[in-house]
């Protein structure tokens, strides 16, 4: 698919990665509806992107406001058929800590936005998707999930995390295969770790010392190089139920 002719949700695109991947597909002439929390800066992000670019808040794990907001994308874009999932939270709890068992409703409310807001955008989108014309190559539309490395290497307290990211690394391979006879793609991008605001609330020495874990480069991931992963993603129509990871080749370690 052409970058020019691209009509994007983003959810999560009011900050990090999300925000990249809008401003980078608006600079490439596509047009973007910003799904985000309500309370997030998303029309703000909207506003700065110019005529490319409408706020749609919602939270993606809830199954009536991601349909009225897919329903004001489409009819403020004229048509989905992209839509990159980067909405996300994070949480750090041991299974079993000093103060007793993990909390149940914790490990919920992270698989809830994480893993099931992530099916939920998806199974949406794709019903709009489903009613686009065909490009030559016969493609309707394009998903992009964001997972982690922590689906494949989580940390000590990243359970929780881990496991929301790991079910969006299973699932991408049966939701391209369900996906396949509308001719929507289903990729994953794997980050290892990035520069986003979540992360630049870190001290400085804490920041160098994860930079240091990245065999190479060794620096932190700028926003932009996800984005440019996700802008040639949507232009490359082989690659289709894969998880890629962007990471330098970090591998975690347990702390
Ligand atoms: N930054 C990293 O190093 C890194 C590494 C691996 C994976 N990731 C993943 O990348 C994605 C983006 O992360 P980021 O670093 O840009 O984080 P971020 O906090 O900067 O952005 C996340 C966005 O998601 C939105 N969001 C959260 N819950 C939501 C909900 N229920 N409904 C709608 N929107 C919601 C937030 O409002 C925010 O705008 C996340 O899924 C995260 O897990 C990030």
């Amino acid at each position: 698919m052409e970058l020019a002719s691209v009509r994007a949700v983003v959810t999560g695109g009011a900050s990090g990665l999300g925000r990249a991947t809008a401003a980078r597909l608006a600079g490439a002439g596509a047009r973007i509806a910003i799904l985000d929390r309500p309370a997030s800066p998303g029309a703000d992000v909207a506003k700065s992107l110019g005529d490319a670019a409408v706020f749609t808040p919602a939270d993606v794990s809830s199954a009536d406001e991601v349909a009225a907001a897919l329903d004001t994308a489409r009819g403020r874009l004229g048509a989905i058929n992209v839509l990159v999932n980067c909405a996300g939270i994070g949480t750090a709890m041991k299974t079993l800590g000093k103060s007793g068992p993990a909390k149940l409703e914790e490990f919920t409310r992270v698989i809830n936005v994480n893993l099931i807001g992530t099916f939920n955008c998806i199974r949406l989108a794709a019903t709009h998707m489903a009613q686009n014309a065909p490009s030559r190559d016969g493609e309707r539309g394009v998903v992009i999930n964001t997972a982690s490395v922590a689906a494949f290497d989580g940390q000590i307290g990243q359970a929780a995390y881990s496991a929301s990211k790991g079910g969006i690394v299973g699932m991408t391979l049966p939701v391209a295969r369900d996906l396949a006879e509308l001719g929507v793609r289903v990729v994953t991008i794997a980050p290892g770790i990035f520069e986003t605001p979540l992360l630049g609330t870190l001290p400085e020495p804490v920041r160098a010392s994860l930079a240091k874990q990245v065999p190479f480069p060794q620096r932190l991931g700028q926003p932009d190089e996800y984005a440019a992963l996700a802008c040639h993603i949507i232009t490359n129509v082989m690659l289709n139920g894969e998880t890629i990871r962007l990471d330098g080749a970090i591998r975690m370690a347990p702390r």
